[in-house]
């Protein structure tokens, strides 16, 4: 989502005639997006500017520096208070305005921006693209963000706070940018949201049976030039049949759904509010594979959330043992500011906490390891995206159920799609060979 946005953001400025630069010794404005899902990330972004401005003042001392994003959002004015030299603030639904405040500072207009309040319409205003960005190249894959927001209010989490109720953009509006994304070369969408299949309860309702995502998806499903159509995240609470049957009718649709579980002890579930229990969870991994046995399956942990007992830390342990992730990202419990968590009883030390993670991960881990050396000696259809990230002279791309997959070959391979033969894996990457070219 941030990545997202910081496109946005930078498409916008090079429109209005700013250059991107690799290297931010030459820069005369730095933006600092930033996360406030755990304090890790909030502490990461203060240092960050504290050691941006310790090197930026020395060469430019009317250069911008500023916040946006959640912690923009959450703390406002207090991240000037704390750091005198940062000039603008800008909050989640202000990203479409860093334009006409940066004109006002730079031009010395103004001295500071803090501008964090609500705006209506703004989910409609990250649409601009990047797609011959700084990085060179051209884009393959491309995020497309549908709605911003959250109503469901988890007990642990700030998003409901930092991102504002959900508001979603219009199926029109969202299939016209997939449109221009597919015309500038783009073979992969992601669909974005803090709560994807919550899209456009309120705005759009349901349709012969189907819910608003679903008409999206199929909407999107009909651009020429797409090959492939993703999502993230999704709400477990909210996966209708209807969206476990789109699997099965869109063949755009890829076979891979991140499914954040958050606990597996269904006691814990409840004080996290989530909604459902381990034996619904359960069951929509149960309908999803049945609909389609390869498809890939993610999620989000939370370790050591307050009262997380053994008993239910072990139901977390069995929940991933049966469930078999393909991927599954896990993390510490972090107090955040306003939210209800923070003033529950038995709040677990951190030393437990640190013990959980790494027990978890060494499990999630070998299960994965296990589940990719399993593809050894398959072929499977790789979208290729351009250089590997680990290895610039090889390729990389990704398989349907989102594997990453690295092989040698040329560049002019980037954003077809091929067949490759698996010859190894590790835990958390598969390597091969190209075999038989398709398409294109
Ligand atoms: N502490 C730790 N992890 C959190 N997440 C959200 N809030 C917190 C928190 N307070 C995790 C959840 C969510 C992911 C994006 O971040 O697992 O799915
Ligand atoms: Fe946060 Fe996701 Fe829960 Fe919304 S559904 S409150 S974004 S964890």
């Amino acid at each position: 989502m941030n990545e997202r946005d910081s496109e946005a953001v930078a498409a916008q400025l090079v429109a209005k005639g700013y250059a991107m630069t690799p290297d931010e010794q030459h820069a005369d404005v730095i933006l600092l997006n930033t996360c406030s899902v755990r304090d890790a990330a909030e502490q990461k972004a203060l240092n960050k500017m504290e050691t941006l401005i310790g090197q930026t003042r020395k060469r430019n001392s009317t250069a911008v520096l500023g916040f946006m994003g959640c912690m923009a959002q959450s703390r406002g004015q207090e991240l000037i208070d704390q750091l005198p030299d940062v000039d603008l603030v800008l909050g989640t639904q202000k990203f479409h305005r860093a334009g006409e405040h940066l004109n006002s500072l730079l031009t010395g207009q103004r001295n500071k921006v803090v501008d964090t309040s609500e705006e209506a319409g703004s989910e409609a205003t990250i649409r601009e693209h990047l797609l011959n960005g700084a990085s060179a190249g051209k884009a393959v894959t491309a995020f497309v963000s549908i709605m911003q927001g959250c109503n469901q209010f988890c007990t642990f989490c700030i998003v409901p706070y930092t991102r504002g109720r959900e508001r979603s953009r219009s199926i029109k509006d969202i299939v016209g940018e997939c449109h221009e994304l597919a015309n500038g070369g783009v073979k992969e969408i992601t669909l974005l949201g803090q709560i994807v299949n919550s899209y456009g309860r309120r705005e759009i309702g349901v349709k012969d049976g189907k819910s608003a995502f679903v008409q999206l998806i199929e909407a999107v499903h009909e651009v020429e030039g797409l090959e492939r159509i993703r999502f993230t995240s999704p709400h477990p609470k909210g996966y209708g049949d209807d969206l476990v049957e789109a699997y099965a009718c869109l063949p755009k649709l890829v076979g891979n759904a991140h499914l954040p579980v958050q606990s597996g002890s269904d006691r814990m579930l409840k004080l996290m509010h989530r909604g459902y229990t381990r034996a619904r969870f359960l069951e929509l991994v149960s309908k999803l594979r049945a609909v389609q046995p390869e498809m890939g399956i993610g999620t989000d942990i939370i370790v050591g959330f307050p009262g997380e007992t053994e008993e239910d830390f072990e139901q977390t342990v069995s929940l991933c043992r049966e469930v078999k992730f393909d991927n599954a990202f896990l993390f510490k419990y972090s107090q955040r500011r306003d939210t209800p968590a923070v003033a529950m009883p038995d709040q677990i030390p951190e030393t437990i906490i640190q013990e959980r993670h790494a027990r978890l991960l060494e499990e999630v881990d070998a299960i994965r390891g296990r589940k990719l050396r399993e593809y050894i000696g398959a072929q499977i259809e790789v979208l290729v995206e351009g250089p590997s990230h680990r290895n610039a002279a090889r390729l990389e791309g990704r398989t349907r159920c989102n594997k990453i997959v690295v092989f040698e070959g040329g560049e002019r391979l980037a954003g077809q799609v091929i067949n490759v033969k698996i010859t190894d894996a590790t835990r958390s990457t598969l390597y091969g060979d190209p075999a038989i070219m398709n398409l294109n």
